[in-house]
């Protein structure tokens, strides 16, 4: 049985796989390979895109989807093992999981990180948990550790533009923003650019640094894939002649002595259009969305020549359905 929680789940190999299947899908006509199929849809946290674009997967298949929000109108859950369950959380995932698996043939669960520590982020004990009591295939919606659609999604937007990721130039880079923010979508980015061959440089402010492990995976993936991965603290020396230039927000490394009011530290790390002028001629912007206006990237960026923000969220409809089929189809 095929999971799809983080990159290491499907690897270069599914990567090309599920990407080139989304590319030839987009240009046809909706092919309804979900007849009878049933998605169990487990929110822990809010969502516009995840929720919307997995829903039309489902219904443009022939198949349906079931949207369940922790807390909200359904028990709330426990996943820790050995828990004394006397608070609020009335259910153990160790039921829960296999019990919605009897009513569904996938199973897909966001549970954003918890921010208290990296090292138990990295752990990743909720989509674990699912993971190892469901007995159909579970897929993340976005955990504590990775946002693999939204990889798929960023990549796909990046081979439509320029027919090839081998050898492109893409920055990563930290955003300012108002609270600190989990570290799934620039993992994923990562993670996801590296195994598709490109030259990836992370840029990002003193304290600000990505799990060690992941960048270890990283390396390890545009190791095996012809890329390259590498890390400085000056964001316009990471845009200078790149084609990308992908913008998140993220929270300090709980490893660094931060405290995490430091996300306001460096506004004028926001991505603006005097970054993007360093970039190439025809680079384009991505950003998962959603975005705080002119706190983590200026107007001007968003509303400019380089955006594709709107093409890279329409295509996590593509990836995911893609998704799906790879994960049925086993
Ligand atoms: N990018 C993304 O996952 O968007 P949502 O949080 O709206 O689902």
């Amino acid at each position: 049985m095929r999971h799809a929680t983080g990159i290491s789940d499907f690897g270069i190999e599914g990567l090309e796989e599920i990407l080139a299947r989304a590319i030839q899908w987009k240009a046809g006509a909706h092919p309804k390979h979900l007849v009878d199929r049933i998605l169990g849809m487990v929110f822990f946290n809010p969502s516009l895109r995840t929720r919307a674009s997995f829903e039309a997967v489902m219904a443009r298949g022939g198949g349906s989807a079931i949207v369940l929000e922790v807390g909200n109108g359904v028990w709330k859950l426990e996943d820790r093992i050995g828990a004394i369950m006397d608070g609020d959380r009335a259910e153990h995932i160790k039921e829960a999981a296999p019990v919605l698996a009897r009513y569904v043939d996938l199973l897909a669960v966001r549970t954003f990180a918890a921010g208290a520590s990296d090292e138990e982020d990295h752990a990743d004990p909720v989509m674990n948990g699912f993971r190892n009591y469901s007995t159909v295939p579970t897929l993340s919606m976005e955990s504590a550790r990775e946002h693999p659609c939204q990889g798929l999604a960023d990549l796909m937007t990046a081979r439509e533009t320029f027919g090839s990721t081998q050898g492109l130039p893409v920055t990563l880079t930290w955003a300012p923003h108002i609270k600190p923010l989990p570290k799934a979508v620039p993992n994923s980015f990562l993670l996801t650019a590296a195994a598709a061959g490109c030259e990836v440089r992370v840029a990002h402010p003193e304290g600000f640094e990505l799990q060690g492990e992941v960048l270890a995976q990283a390396q390890a993936l545009a190791k095996a894939s012809g890329g390259s991965v590498s890390l400085t603290k000056d964001q316009g020396e990471a845009a200078a002649g790149s084609r990308v230039v992908y913008a998140k927000a993220w929270g300090p490394s709980t490893a660094g002595g931060l405290k995490a009011e430091a996300v306001k530290d460096h506004p004028d790390w926001i991505c603006s259009p005097e970054l993007m002028g360093k970039a190439a001629k025809d680079a384009i912007f991505m950003h998962c969305l959603p975005v705080r206006r002119n706190v983590e990237v200026a107007d001007g960026v968003l509303d400019g020549p380089w955006s594709r923000v709107v093409d890279e969220a329409e295509n996590r409809f593509h990836v995911q359905r893609s998704l799906v089929q790879w994960l049925l189809e086993a």
